[in-house]
């Protein structure tokens, strides 16, 4: 049985109380020291996240929603993101742990009397309770950053999860899928909750291609190694073979040899051997193309994936979701953190496109081909440094979410970006052709 959609209170309350579920359990595991502490020059303090979270939470719902006076005035430059790149901020005078949880407390507290009060309809900043949305998926983002920071972190395990079980169900049909030509609707301007980069909905051309059913897989991608594709550079765009020399990459970030020269990885503190089935996981988007051109295929483009992944052939219309338009259940992707990892390539059969495509939504991040630009009509809501400050070449464009993406903040629309020689973060790939 399905359950009845939320009202918009209740689906406001549930996904804010979610997410800080998710953040306190991010942030309870270790000890203070391992908060304040910067784990990578990449990555904030644990406890920079914890009250950013809290700050961001206070301007757009206690300052701009309910009209309040700031509540700390005096912290706000230090959780400005702009103000301060990530490798400075451990050299600040942030709040300490206590400092920050009680402050993040301290503005949820108030917000939830706002959601009880605040009027629905009170211009485009609360309707559908879009700031309230905005603002979890904003929290639900960071407790992505906050893992991977986990995850980056030396020392034992401190976070566990059940393993994805055994896929149950049919296999997938085939190893590509035909994509046919023609316009689709790509972005939305009805999904309540879709922030200012994924509107308005637009029609976009596209010829057809065959894309990949699964995402790539470890056992693949160390078929590129083995034959000797980090020392290639015919493969390599010329900035990529510049990382690749200059940091003797080799392989995904996180892996290594072992005595007997089997490849191993660590995961949140464990070292294991590499899962050849599970979808390879850490790449930058210079590795992933190199991938692609050694296999004799490309990158999709970002308007191919997401007609691989909303287009339905027998309507016409694009879904949410690959699966069609009821949010994501369990069995229909990884998502949540339920899992610490991807979940083997051709696994969650419901989850599927009408052309047979899997785990497009979650298990990881999937790098294409293109920048990260605004659509036609493109306005920044509710401000410019969400989105529009990213724009430009700089910037490859990331989809499908990974199994550190809430459904909150994930859907066939959604759209993340990061520089092209990013690997920490949970993205991987999948491969396309022309016809
Ligand atoms: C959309 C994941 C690139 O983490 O930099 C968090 C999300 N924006 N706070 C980021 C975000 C402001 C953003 N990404
Ligand atoms: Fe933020």
């Amino acid at each position: 049985m399905n359950e009845a959609p939320l009202a918009g209170r209740e689906r406001a309350l549930s996904a804010l109380t979610k997410a800080r579920r998710r953040t306190a359990l991010l942030t309870d595991c270790v000890e203070g020291p391992d908060l304040t502490a910067q784990h990578s020059p990449l990555m904030s303090p644990l406890v920079w996240d914890l009250a950013h979270i809290g700050n961001q939470e206070e301007l757009w719902l206690l300052r701009n929603v309910g009209g309040f006076e700031p509540l700390r005035p005096e912290i706000d430059p230090l959780y400005d993101a702009f103000r301060h790149p990530r490798a400075e901020r451990p050299s600040l005078p942030l709040l300490g742990p206590s400092a920050a949880r009680s402050y993040a407390a301290e503005v949820r507290e108030r917000v939830l009397d706002i959601l009880d009060r605040s009027a629905w309809e009170g211009g485009p900043l609360l309707r559908d309770g879009f700031a309230f949305g905005m603002v979890a998926q904003h929290e639900q983002q960071h407790d992505e950053t906050m893992l991977i920071t986990h995850q980056l972190r030396r020392g034992g395990p401190v976070l566990t999860a059940p393993d994805p079980g055994p896929t149950s169900g049919p296999a997938v049909r085939a190893s590509e899928a035909l994509v046919p030509e023609g316009p689709f609707t790509m972005g939305t301007s009805t999904e309540p909750w879709a922030l200012d980069n994924e509107r308005p909905a637009h029609p976009r051309e596209v010829a057809s291609f065959w894309i990949d059913t699964v995402p790539v897989t470890n056992g693949a991608y160390r078929a590129f190694m083995a034959d000797g594709g980090y020392r290639d550079p015919r493969w390599w765009q010329p900035a990529g073979w510049e990382q690749v020399q200059r940091n003797s990459i080799e392989a995904p970030l996180f892996w290594h040899q072992d005595g007997a020269e089997q490849w191993m990885r660590r995961r949140f503190g464990v070292n294991e051997p590499v899962p050849d089935q599970e979808p390879v996981l850490h790449v930058s988007w210079y590795e992933a193309d190199a991938y692609a051109r050694w296999a004799g295929r490309r990158l999709p483009t970002e308007a191919e994936w997401e007609k691989a992944a909303r287009y339905d052939p027998a309507t016409g219309r694009s879904t949410r979701y690959p699966w069609g338009d009821t949010d994501p259940r369990p069995e229909h992707a990884n998502l949540g953190q339920r899992h610490l990892r991807p979940a083997p390539a051709g696994s969650y059969p419901a989850g599927e496109s009408p052309l047979g495509i899997r785990q497009l939504i979650g298990d990881v991040w999937e790098w294409t081909a293109s920048d990260f630009l605004p659509y036609p009509g493109f306005r920044a809501f509710p401000y410019e440094e969400y989105s529009q400050v990213f724009f430009g070449a700089d910037h490859k464009v990331l989809r499908g979410g990974s199994f550190a993406v809430d459904p909150v903040a994930c859907r066939g629309t959604f759209r993340n970006w990061d520089l092209p020689v990013r690997r920490q973060i949970f993205a991987g790939f999948r491969t396309a052709r022309d016809v």
